[in-house]
């Protein structure tokens, strides 16, 4: 596990950024925290990278935004939140977006039983004390993401 310290909405937008050029088609982000907490911007700082950061917004009604990154990488964001039960990720046919792209998914905890078996796990904690300060936590599940966070944080 990974834990680095926010202090502000930029800086967790650089960590994002930071991450982007590493993933691939195939790579699943789960991202776990309360409202409010910066999910949604360390999103904004992976689309950065690939030009496309005016266009993030949480996807809390449509479930699922797109965005085609490059000929061939397409990214998938997803925020889960609103549902209520962990069947209707099947009913969107969710788990078909997995080997189709990059996957972000805000609030993936609420669908656990239909995660990837192997993905990086992104908690976000706010402080009680600095209201820009997060703390947050990079766990890889799964062997492959092992040397990818060594890598991407080194
Ligand atoms: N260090 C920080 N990292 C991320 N967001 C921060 C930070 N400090 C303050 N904020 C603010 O907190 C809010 C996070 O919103 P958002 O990313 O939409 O949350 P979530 O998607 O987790 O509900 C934004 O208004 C952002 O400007
Ligand atoms: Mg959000």
């Amino acid at each position: 596990m990974i834990k680095l310290i926010s202090n502000s909405t930029d800086e967790t937008k650089m960590l994002g950024r930071k991450l982007a050029p590493h993933l691939q088609k195939g790579n699943t982000l789960v991202l776990s925290g309360d409202l409010g907490a910066g999910k949604t911007m360390f999103v904004s700082g992976i689309l950065s990278y690939f030009g496309k950061e005016e266009e993030a917004s949480s996807p809390t009604f449509t479930i699922i935004n797109e965005y085609e990154l490059t000929n061939d990488l397409t990214l998938f964001h997803f925020d889960v939140y609103r549902f209520d039960f962990e069947d209707e990720f099947l009913a969107i046919g969710g788990e078909e977006f997995y080997d189709k792209g990059i996957c972000l998914i805000e609030w993936g905890e609420k669908i656990q039983s239909y995660l990837p078996h192997e993905y990086i796990k992104i908690s976000i904690s706010k402080d009680t004390e600095d209201e820009n300060k997060r703390v947050i936590e990079f766990t890889p599940i799964g062997n492959k993401y092992e040397s990818f966070l060594s890598e991407v944080f080194k």
